[in-house]
């Protein structure tokens, strides 16, 4: 069967189409850099002309590629968000006439209470497609994690546990919900293999929870770090300094370390946390 990926060349991208490829002939979106074994189509999601054809000879999609960052909030990074992860996707299916099925990875961000450019971008996406009269599976995950080759807010945890301090709000007793990328390439692959009927689906991978403490006890055990001295920042002393941060990288354009809305919604997952875990 013939696959076309776009996110090739990104961190699940990667692992998925070296799979992938063992068994099907793969073309793979790319911009600056190249996949080996499969078939690479220069393109952008964001440059309509260079979609054109993309999906000839192509039975099912797999849509990975997407911008964003979980912290910003900037009108810059929502536009670059928008541009992409839905007027991009919206380009990729005017493509798409005649595809069996698209796989989408998303993420169980568009299930939280705060906003931001990469989550609420996440969840216009999921709309485009879900109002599309395209069969599509919808695959949310959580953060995904490999030891490896930590990335996004996993990388920023690592680095902080092997420096030897981390920063935490509250009591860390707020949930990290992660997943192996192993599993989610399993998971989109099992999906590829499924010749499934149903035209609309929508799987969540709940993977593992632990709080934030026991989070980075896995850390420390897996990176065999001893002492890691924890710094904690009650919500109530630190809340004007993440209000003005959020707000400054509204006004700028940067990215805040947690956006206010973030640390907010952390904080009542803290407080209403039972004592001692
Ligand atoms: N990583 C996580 O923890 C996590 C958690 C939940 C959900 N997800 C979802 O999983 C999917 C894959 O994430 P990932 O971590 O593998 O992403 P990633 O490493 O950031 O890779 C993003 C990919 O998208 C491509 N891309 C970005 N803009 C593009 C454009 N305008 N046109 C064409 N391609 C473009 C990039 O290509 P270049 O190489 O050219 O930049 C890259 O291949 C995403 O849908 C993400 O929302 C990820």
């Amino acid at each position: 069967m013939k696959i076309l990926v776009t996110g090739g060349t990104g961190f699940v991208g990667k692992e998925l189409v070296k799979l992938l490829t063992k068994k099907h002939e793969v073309r793979c979106l790319v911009r600056r850099k190249r996949v080996k074994n499969a078939e690479n189509w220069v393109g952008d999601l964001t440059d309509k002309e260079s979609l054109k054809g993309i999906c000839e000879g192509i039975r099912v999609v797999i849509h990975l590629a997407t911008v964003g960052e979980v912290n910003a909030v900037s009108k810059r990074h929502y536009e670059k968000c928008l541009k992409t992860n839905v007027q991009g996707l919206k380009n990729l299916l005017r493509e798409c006439e005649g595809v069996e099925r698209i796989i989408m990875l998303s993420s169980l961000i568009v299930k939280k209470p705060y906003h931001s450019a990469y989550g609420d971008t996440k969840k216009m996406a999921e709309e485009v497609l879900t109002s599309s009269s395209l069969p599509h599976t919808i695959i949310r995950v959580p953060l995904i994690c490999d030891w490896k080759e930590p990335k996004g807010e996993f990388k920023r945890i690592v680095k902080m546990v092997k420096r030897g301090y981390i920063f935490m709000l509250d009591h860390g007793r707020y949930s990290i919900d992660f997943v192996s990328r192993n599993k989610v390439v399993e998971e989109i692959l099992k999906e590829v293999e499924t010749s499934s009927k149903c035209k609309r689906k929508v799987i969540e991978i709940v993977g593992k929870s632990l709080n934030f403490n026991e989070f980075v006890e896995r850390v420390m055990e897996k990176y065999e770090k001893k002492k890691v001295k924890r710094i904690k920042l009650p919500f109530v002393l630190a809340s004007p300094f993440i209000f003005l941060a959020d707000l400054f990288a509204r006004f700028f354009g940067f990215v805040p370390p947690i956006s206010f809305g973030r640390a907010k919604y952390l904080h009542e997952q803290d407080k209403n946390a039972p004592a001692g875990i």
